[in-house]
C-alpha cells in the first residue's frame, strides 16, 4: 500500500472542522493530530483517535507531521505558519494569507528561506470546472478576452450577524465571500493592473459594507466588474451555483460571465455562446453545454494536491505569491472605496 501523508490540522473552528472531514475522506492522507488552544476541540481528537495539542509548539516538540493545515484566525497565520516552515514542514494555509501585507511577505520569505512549500487555501481552484474553463480561455477558444462580469449575490439571515466581528470592518461580504472571486478571476484572466470600488451599507446599516461593486483593469487590457451583496435574495453566486458545499442549496445558474472576440462562457452552469460562421449581433447566437466531468469535492482535491506536493509529484497550485497578490488587491479595494480613486496594483 502507498504511504499516506500524515497531516496535522491547527485551529478547529468552522473551517478546520471541514478540513478534518476532508483529510479523513482523502485516500492519500491520514490525520496525524489536532491543535487548538481551546480544550473544547479535544472532542474532535477523540472522535478521530489522534493526539490533541494545545499549541503548535507542543506538536513540534512531539511527533512531527508530514504537513499541516493552518486554519486559525487571520491575525495568527504568520506566527503559526512560520513556526512550521522553520521546522521544514509544508503548510496549507487558509485564506487570506494574513491580515496584513507585511506579515504575508514574512511568511513567503520564510517559505523561501526554509525551501519548504507553502500553499494557500483558495480551494475553488481545485474544482475541475475551473481547471477546464482556464484551459479553454488560454487556448484562445473565446478569442481575446474583452470583459468579465462576476456576481456574488446572497442573502444572509439575521443569525449570521449574531457574531459581533461580522458587523465590524473586515467582517463583511468583501472579506468573507468576494476574496474567493478575486483569486479566481485573477487565476482566469491574469494579473490586475488597477482597481476601483464603491461600497454601501444601505440595507443593514452596520459599520461593515453589505454591498460592493469593484472594477478591475487587467494587465491584458480586459475589464471586469465584480459585485457582491449579502442583502440580495438571488441565485447568482459561486456559492449557490457550484455545489461545492452541501450547506448551500444549488441553483442551476451561473455567477461568472467571461466574453471574448470569438465567444463567451458562463459558469458554473457551463455554457459556451457563439455565432456559427460570421460573427455579428444580427446573426443567431448558439450555445453549447460543455461536457466536463465534475469533481466538486474541492476540499478533498486540495488535500490530495497537498499530498502530491509533499511527495514532490506536484508544484503548489496556489502559491504564497498568489495569496499576497489577492491580499494587495483586497487592500486596494478597501482604499478605493474610501477615496473613490482608482488604485494601481504593484
Ligand atoms: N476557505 C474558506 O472557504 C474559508 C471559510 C471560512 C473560514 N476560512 C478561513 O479559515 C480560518 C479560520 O476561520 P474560521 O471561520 O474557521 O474561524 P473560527 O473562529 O471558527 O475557528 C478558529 C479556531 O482556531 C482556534 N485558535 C485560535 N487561536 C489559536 C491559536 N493561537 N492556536 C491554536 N488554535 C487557535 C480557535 O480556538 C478556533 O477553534 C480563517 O483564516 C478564515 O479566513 C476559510
Amino acid at each position: 500500500m502507498k504511504k499516506k501523508i500524515k497531516i496535522a490540522v491547527v485551529g478547529i473552528g468552522l473551517m478546520g472542522s471541514q478540513h478534518l472531514k476532508a483529510v479523513n475522506l482523502s485516500k492519500k492522507a491520514k490525520l496525524h493530530s489536532i491543535v487548538d488552544l481551546n480544550k473544547k476541540s479535544e472532542v474532535h481528537a477523540k472522535k478521530f483517535k489522534v493526539p490533541f495539542y494545545s499549541s503548535s509548539k507542543h506538536l513540534l516538540k512531539n511527533n512531527k507531521p508530514d504537513a499541516v493545515i493552518v486554519a486559525t484566525p487571520n491575525q495568527f497565520h504568520e506566527k503559526h505558519t512560520i513556526s512550521f516552515l522553520n521546522a521544514k514542514i509544508p503548510v496549507l494555509l487558509e485564506k487570506p494569507i494574513s491580515d496584513n501585507i507585511k506579515k504575508a511577505e514574512k511568511i513567503i520569505k520564510s517559505s523561501k528561506k526554509n525551501k519548504t512549500h507553502l500553499l494557500i487555501g483558495y480551494h475553488r481552484r481545485h474544482n475541475s470546472i475551473v481547471t477546464s474553463v482556464k484551459q479553454k480561455i488560454d487556448s484562445g477558444k473565446f478569442g481575446k478576452i474583452v470583459a468579465g462580469n462576476v456576481m456574488c449575490w446572497l442573502y444572509k439571515n439575521k443569525d449570521w450577524y449574531k457574531e459581533k466581528w461580522r458587523i465590524k470592518k473586515g467582517g463583511g461580504p468583501l472579506g468573507i465571500n468576494l476574496v474567493h472571486d478575486i483569486d479566481l478571476i485573477c487565476y482566469l484572466l491574469g494579473p490586475v493592473q488597477s482597481v476601483q470600488s464603491a461600497t454601501s451599507n444601505l440595507i443593514r446599516k452596520y459599520e461593515v459594507e453589505d454591498t460592493a461593486v469593484v472594477n478591475f483593469i487587467f494587465k491584458s487590457g480586459a475589464l471586469c466588474t465584480l459585485s457582491v451583496s449579502d442583502t440580495i435574495v438571488g441565485p447568482w453566486s459561486y456559492e449557490l451555483t457550484a455545489g461545492e458545499n452541501p450547506a448551500y442549496p444549488v441553483t442551476n445558474q451561473s455567477a461568472y460571465y467571461i466574453g471574448g472576440t470569438k465567444g463567451s462562457i458562463q459558469f458554473p452552469n457551463l455554457k459556451h455562446w457563439y455565432n456559427k460562421g460570421e460573427r455579428s449581433w444580427w446573426k443567431p447566437m448558439y450555445h453549447k453545454d460543455m461536457n466536463i466531468r465534475l469533481s466538486r469535492f474541492t476540499l478533498i482535491n486540495q488535500i490530495n494536491h497537498l499530498c502530491d506536493v509533499v511527495k514532490g509529484k506536484a508544484k503548489p497550485k496556489v502559491t504564497g505569491e498568489d495569496g499576497l497578490q489577492s491580499l494587495k488587491i483586497f487592500d486596494a479595494i478597501i482604499k478605493s472605496s474610501k477615496s473613490g480613486k482608482k488604485i494601481s496594483i504593484k
